[in-house]
Order: C-alpha cells, then structure tokens, then sequence
C-alpha cells in the first residue's frame, strides 16, 4: 500500500515510522525543509535505538528506512492510496490542504485527517469527493500508543469506513470508531480526571499530593491528575478542556478551572517549564507519604473521581457516539487506565454509580453532576454494561 504523511512533526513523522514497520511504501511531505530533515534524522535515531535494545535487528531498521522517502511537493504523493494529514491545528489551513490534494491524488484515494479537535465534517466539505476523508486519529508516541480512533463525517461512505479500519488494524493497532463529536472517545471521557479534581483542590477538600496519592493507590492510576497535567503540560491541557467546552455549547460537565488557567497565565506550564503544580526545580518533590493519609479521605475522592469519568463513558455509549468495547478498549489503550471505565461500572455496580451520582448532585444542584439516564435505566432494570 502506498501512504503519504503531510506535516513531519511529532505525529507525522510517527505515523510514518508505524506505517513503514507494517511494510508501506511511505511518502512524507511538509512544507518546511527543516522538518523534514529533522524527521529523517530522528527516524534514524529512534530505529537505531530500537536496534540497540535489541527490539528491531538491523536488516529490519533498513528495511524500515527503505520504505519511507521524503517529497518536496504535493505532486508526488499523486499514487498514493492513503494520505493522512498531520500538520498545525488549523481549520482554514487543514481545508485548503485537503481541496488542494484533490487535484493530484486518484479520485479513489482515502484522505485521513490526525486532528485531535477539529470537526472531520467541515474538513471533507472542503472535498469534491467528501465521501473519501475520515478522521484516523493515533496517540503521540504514534509507533508506541496501541490507540488509534477512526472518526467518519457525516459523508464518509461506508467502503472508506470499512477500509481504514481494515488499513489501520493491519497495521497492528487498536481501532475505536467514533462519531464526529468534540474530542471523540479519549479527549471527551478524560476530561473529568482532571475537572473533578481540580474541583476537589478547589474546594479545599484535599490537597494535589493527597488526591494524586487516592487516584493512584486506590484507582490504581499511573499517574495522579496534578502529575499528569504538569505531564501533558498546561498549555495543553488547558486548551482541550476549553474547546471540549466550547464546543459542547458551553455544557457545565466540561467547564475549565480558573485555577488551571491561573497556571498557563503565569507560564507555569509543567514539567517542560520546571514549574506547574508542582515545582520541578528542587530535586526531592515534595512526594506523598503514605503514612500522613487518612483512608477515609482518599476513598471519597477515588469515588468522586471515578464516578465522574464513568458517568461520561455511560454517557459517550448513551448518544451512541461509540460502542462498549471501543469506549473501553479506549480508555485502556489510548490513555493506560488501568480498566475500562464501562467494565470498572459494572464492578462497582451500577446502583452504586447512580446513587453516588445523585449524592453529588444533590450536595451541589449543578447540571455538571447529572446522572447519565443509561445508568438510571440500567440501574432499574438491573442491568450491566458486559
Ligand atoms: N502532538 C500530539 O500530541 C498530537 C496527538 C494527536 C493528534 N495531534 C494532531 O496532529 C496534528 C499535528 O500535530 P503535531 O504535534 O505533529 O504538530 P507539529 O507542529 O509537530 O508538526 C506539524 C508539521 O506540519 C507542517 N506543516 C504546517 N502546515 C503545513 C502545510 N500546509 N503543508 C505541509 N506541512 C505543513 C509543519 O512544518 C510541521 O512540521 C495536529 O492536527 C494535532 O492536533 C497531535
């Protein structure tokens, strides 16, 4: 199959390194000289790693770097079965890219685009052919997150649907198919590890250290919400939640904290700046002792957490944006939840989701904590999510 990548950034150049492992002819374009050297050079350098971890053997990293070739212009990628687009996070720019390729690619060829928030409906509306684009969107590493979500438009056809799944699970990764919404399943469903967090740090109920320790010793979480946000970055961070909110007709479930924006404000971005909620520049951070806990604490902001993030996956299953399975293996496998929040709800048992959510909203009155009604109806008729 041959494959071209525009934009050799971070995800471009991935992509191309996981298409090229699975044996594509790989074509990479971008517009600017530099990064596309630099992504060379990096593929070089990533694959001679993975040689000297014993990973890969050496005839594998040329076989590897003999399948990709870097293009200067548009024209070249013109024999391509599939190109996936991965340059800036801009509408304007990502439209005009796509109505510009049609007039050198076949009118057979899929055109993918890696956008984590744009709307896939308004990029194939660009197209003379909208019924070919579709979302194909990996996870950054791209060769080592096992994630891939495929989002059609409202005009994908079925054939191109049935194809990129075909194309991205040969290439030995997971694929979760999901409606063209705001943050499709990962962006969407995370948002409350770290909203009801901060939430909780708002409010004075615990402090970072005591809320990362509950959501790591009792959820069993890599990472606590405050490591994981001074992780991605704030910058970040903060721009998702706000479009997930803006997006969603400024719904209360995804409203942004004052509290992170404070941060991004003050240019304490997190790890890459030394500095976020916690402060990177002394060398013992100030770490959680497990001793100080009280068990009672951790457990009510495990389930407050808890209960909020399988509220949105019920919800995600609810308006049919994607199956159980793919909900979960999402969660699992784009993010490393340490289970599916579907299967966690069974688990726990759905009458305790319901009640504990109705505690919430009790407590507060807020539309945020509204239960999903597939866990209400579940609950009544005693139903479970597998
Ligand atoms: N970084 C992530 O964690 C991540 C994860 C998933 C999806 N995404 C999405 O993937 C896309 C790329 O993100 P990235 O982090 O790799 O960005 P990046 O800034 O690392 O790379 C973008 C590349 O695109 C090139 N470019 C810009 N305009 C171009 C054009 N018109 N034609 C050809 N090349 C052009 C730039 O020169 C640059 O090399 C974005 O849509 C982003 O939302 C990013």
């Amino acid at each position: 199959m041959k494959v071209a990548i525009i934009g050799s950034g971070t995800m471009g150049s991935g992509i191309a390194q996981v298409a090229a492992t699975a044996g594509c002819e790989v074509k990479v374009f971008d517009t600017n000289h530099e990064a596309l050297n630099r992504s060379k050079a990096n593929l070089e350098n990533v694959l001679s790693k993975l040689v000297e971890k014993e990973k890969i053997t050496n005839d594998e990293k040329l076989r590897i770097i003999g399948n990709i070739s870097f293009a200067s212009s548009l024209s070249e990628l013109s024999h391509s079965d599939l190109v996936i687009e991965a340059i800036i996070e801009n509408l304007e720019v990502k439209r005009k890219l796509f109505s510009d390729l049609e007039n050198y690619v076949s009118p057979e060829t899929i055109l993918a685009t890696n956008t984590s928030s744009l709307s896939i409906t308004s990029i194939a509306a660009s197209c003379q052919k909208p019924e070919r684009v579709i979302g194909i969107h990996f996870f950054n590493p791209a060769p080592l997150m096992q994630l891939v979500e495929i989002i059609p438009a409202i005009q994908t056809s079925k054939e191109i649907l049935h194809k990129s799944v075909e194309t991205i699970s040969s290439w030995k990764k997971t694929v979760a198919v999901v409606k063209d919404t705001p943050g499709f399943i990962v962006n969407r469903v995370a948002r409350p590890f770290y909203s009801e967090a901060l939430r909780i740090f708002d409010e004075g109920f615990a402090d970072m250290q005591t809320i990362d320790f509950a959501m790591k010793e009792i959820g069993g979480f890599k990472m606590g919400p405050f490591e994981l946000m001074d992780f991605i970055g704030h910058d970040v961070n903060y721009v998702v939640t706000e479009s997930v909110f803006t997006a969603f007709y400024f719904d209360p479930k995804y409203k942004p904290s004052l509290t992170q924006k404070r941060l991004v404000e003050a240019g304490y971005l997190g790890k890459k700046s030394g500095r976020g909620f916690y402060d990177y520049t002394v060398i013992a951070r100030n770490e959680a002792i497990s001793s100080n806990f009280n068990k009672a604490i951790l457990n009510q902001i495990f389930e407050r957490v808890i209960v909020m993030l399988i509220n949105e996956a019920a919800d995600t299953l609810f308006l049919n944006i994607a199956s159980a399975k793919d909900i979960d293996n999402a969660m699992t496998k784009g993010v490393n939840y340490p289970k599916g929040l579907l299967a966690w709800a069974d688990e726990l048992g759905i009458n305790w989701c319901v009640e504990k959510m109705d505690e919430l909203y009790n407590e507060y009155h807020e539309d945020r904590y509204r239960c999903s009604p597939i866990l209400r109806r579940m609950s009544r008729e005693n139903k479970s999510f597998f």
